[in-house]
């Protein structure tokens, strides 16, 4: 970790700074502000689109000024449009122009990476393909640290030769046979002293093993020491699909969420989907609240984060030799000295006029240094260590009912009991003479309650398609950095004090990489499968998970926990191409105009049979209705067999009481492979406030081929 502003640091910043959203776009000093214009595919035949875009420009603009600091980007190898500087008004010009899909103001968004696998079963010893050296994962994100030994090249062949890409080199950054290439984005231009003005990476040096060791990695630096703009996202999605990769993770994610065609990262994904490629996305960290999902689109991967079987337990030692366990990562070793121990609540600042009612929540300023100096300090509430460090305490002793379920690291020993410990705690500091207190070192321990969805994990449902259940599946994203904590400083934030108490190690965007690399791994064995058939194998595979742990259920985790090895067979798949997406768009509401220029196809909406969104060939069910309306709905779905060439399914339903599902015909029979069946699914239900979740699963005996069906009480519509 060179940098101070971590990405670990632009987590928390998600989680806790929603009011940061209001700071989101940035401009410059002459009102005009940085837009996207989204135009769709590119024009068929030999259209100069930059020339397009500056003509686009010069009729908007006034005094003919067009320059490079005007047109930031020009897109023109994967799809059509151009990020610009723009006045409010110049916008609202170019927004009905012929051509245009939509223009958007562009935002800073956020991101965090990391890697974890053996906890999904897929091992050093799982099968490989032979061809996984052949697939390129295209790594959208803070950019690499080529020196590390994950990205040592030795014993790979040459680079595949379907790669188009570049590798952006200097004196300090050279590729290799496993980095194939590397690039990086940041239209304005403006660096900090942390940022490597090259692919590298300044904020996390290391990496661990990937899920797909052999696969070739493509690096597109779109995150800086303050996060991650628009414009430069869709400028390397723009070059990604271009140069050749097969799977495009994106751990990145606005706190809000916008329409398909007015969010970069769909509009990225959808070209991306378009060229075969599938998007991998982390659902966002902004849960458990509903619909707090930001990657949500129907044609990309929208990942969960959930726990792997490890906890972070550092034990607190009181001076009558009582021992409790709470959560943390606390890498300061106090050696088992006992130290004083105070109640923030006896030691108010009162020169500043606070009372014992301020200073038990120990809020920077509030603490009286002389008193709490040296000293372990009780606090009642979880929010940071600032006020702690800031008085100079040795340690802190949380009580919380919060961050159960994942752990942080703070800028001194600090260990979060839970309320009833944390009740025990305090009478023994609040009634002994001369208390005192040690804290651990964090031990790693099983966590037995594995896996179940982080609290901080967005949840559906999807709030623009309330008929397409969202998030599809989750991975591991919790504590996961846990192995570089050792070597992480967490001093390293002097000179910015927000960081230091929101140094977390747990996000979306680290379960992100693990779905990417379970599509890689699919991919690999079967290289012509089309994104919507990877997607559909790595959802109908996953292991179900348990609502008794997650009361929001699949809202929470979707399919179920990620399952790579299995996901390489599923059987049967349910795939989807672009007449799919055509009538999906159809039923969402975009006009003839908007989808001709986004997919290129001349289908209108009155000649497509089923145009229904729920209609979707999508490996999950979604029933949106309104409280209390009883609703039944017939879903349409086609599957081709992957799995034996001469196989009979039967179709298992799961329905709890409130819930119906019928599914016609209940039997699907194969002669060969690629074969294609479809059956209807009628799913009825009436609803309070509520969600019922089953399952269909299509059984041949050898392979399950689970999706979750749910029916919720919508206050969307
Ligand atoms: C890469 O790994 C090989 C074999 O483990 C080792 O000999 C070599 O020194 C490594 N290269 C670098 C640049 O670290
Ligand atoms: C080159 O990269 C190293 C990190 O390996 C960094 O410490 C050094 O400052 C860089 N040198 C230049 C000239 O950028
Ligand atoms: C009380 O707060 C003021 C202002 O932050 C600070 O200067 C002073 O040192 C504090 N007093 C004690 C005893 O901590
Ligand atoms: C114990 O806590 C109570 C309530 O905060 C407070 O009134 C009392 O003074 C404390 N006693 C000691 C010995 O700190």
């Amino acid at each position: 970790m060179a940098a101070r502003t971590s990405p670990l640091a632009w987590l928390s910043l998600v989680i806790f700074t929603l009011s940061m959203f209001m700071s989101c776009s940035h401009g410059s000093s002459d009102n005009r502000k940085v837009y996207i214009v989204y135009m769709g595919s590119l024009p068929k035949g030999k259209v100069s689109t930059t020339s397009l875009h500056t003509s686009m420009l010069h009729e908007v603009l006034p005094g003919n000024t067009v320059g490079s600091d005007v047109l930031l980007y020009s897109y023109h190898r994967s799809f059509n449009g151009f990020a610009a500087k723009l006045t409010k008004d110049e916008a609202a010009k170019l927004r009905g122009k012929d051509g245009v899909v939509s223009v958007f103001l562009s935002q800073r968004k956020q991101l965090h990476t990391s890697r974890s696998w053996d906890f999904m079963g897929l091992n050093r010893k799982v099968k490989r393909s032979v061809i996984e050296s052949d697939i390129i994962v295209g790594m959208l994100d803070t950019g690499i640290w080529p020196e590390s030994q994950s990205f040592n090249d030795t014993g790979f062949g040459p680079i595949p030769r379907k790669w188009r890409g570049t590798c952006q080199s200097s004196t300090n950054f050279t590729c290799n046979n496993k980095i194939i290439g590397a690039r990086y984005y940041r239209a304005n231009g403006d660096y900090s002293p942390y940022d490597y003005i090259s692919p590298r990476d300044s904020e996390a040096k290391g990496t661990a093993r990937g899920g797909v060791p052999s696969a070739r990695i493509a690096v597109y630096k779109i995150c800086w020491y303050d996060g991650c703009y628009d414009e430069d996202i869709l400028a390397a999605f723009d070059d990604a699909i271009a140069d050749g990769v097969d799977i495009i993770s994106l751990s990145v994610g606005s706190i809000f969420w916008s329409d398909y065609f007015d969010d970069t990262i769909a509009i990225g994904a959808f070209h991306s989907i378009k060229n075969g490629i599938l998007t991998s996305n982390s659902a966002g960290n902004s849960g458990p609240s509903p619909s707090s999902i930001t990657n949500f689109s129907p044609w990309s991967l929208s990942v969960a984060a959930s726990t792997i079987d490890r906890k972070f337990v550092t034990k607190v030692k009181l001076g009558n030799g009582v021992i409790y366990e709470g959560t943390s990562i606390n890498t300061f070793d106090l050696k088992g000295k006992m130290y004083p121990f105070i109640a923030g609540a006896a030691a108010p600042n009162t020169s500043q006029g606070y009372t014992s009612e301020d200073s038990r929540y120990c809020g920077p300023g509030t603490l009286d240094e002389t008193l709490v100096k040296g000293k372990i300090v009780f606090c009642d509430y979880d929010s940071n260590a600032d006020g702690p460090v800031e008085a100079g305490a040795i340690g802190a002793v949380f009580q919380s009912g919060r961050h159960k379920d994942y752990a942080f690291a703070y800028g001194l020993p600090l260990s979060n009991l839970n309320l009833d410990d944390g009740r025990i705690v305090f009478d023994y500091v609040n009634t002994t003479e001369n208390p005192t207190a040690t804290i651990f070192k964090t031990n790693v321990e099983e966590n037995q309650f594995a896996p179940f969805v982080v609290s901080f994990s967005s949840r559906g449902p999807n709030p623009v398609t309330a008929d397409i259940l969202k998030p599809d599946l989750t991975a591991p994203g919790v504590d996961i950095l846990a192995a570089w904590s050792e070597a992480l400083p967490l001093t390293e934030t002097e000179d910015d004090t927000r960081v230091v108490s929101y140094n977390i190690i747990s996000g979306t965007s680290m379960s992100c990489p693990h779905a990417t690399g379970a599509a890689a791994y699919v991919k690999s064995f079967h290289p012509t499968w089309s994104p919507a058939a990877i997607k559909s194998a790595l959802m109908t595979t996953a292991f179900p998970m348990s609502s008794e742990n997650n009361i929001e259920a699949e809202f929470a985790y979707g399919a179920g926990h990620i399952n790579p090895a299995l996901a390489a067979r599923p059987g049967l798949i349910y795939d989807a191409g672009e007449i799919d997406y055509v009538k999906f768009l159809c039923g969402q509401g975009y006009s003839p105009k908007q989808i001709k220029l986004i997919t290129e196809s001349n289908t209108k909406c009155s000649e497509v049979m089923n145009e229904a969104v729920w209609d979707l060939n999508y490996p999950s069910f979604a029933l949106s209705t309104t409280p209390g309306d009883s609703v039944t709905r017939v879903f349409h779905r086609t599957v081709t067999n992957v799995g034996s060439p001469v196989s009979t399914y039967k179709a298992v339903v799961n329905a709890p009481p409130g819930l119906i599902i019928q599914v016609q015909p209940s039997v699907l029979s194969f002669k060969s492979l690629g074969q294609k069946q479809s059956f209807t699914v009628t799913i009825g239900a009436q609803l309070g406030n509520s969600m019922v979740s089953g399952s269909l699963i299509w059984d041949d005996g050898v392979h399950q081929v689970r999706s979750p069906v749910v029916a919720y009480a919508s206050l969307l519509e």
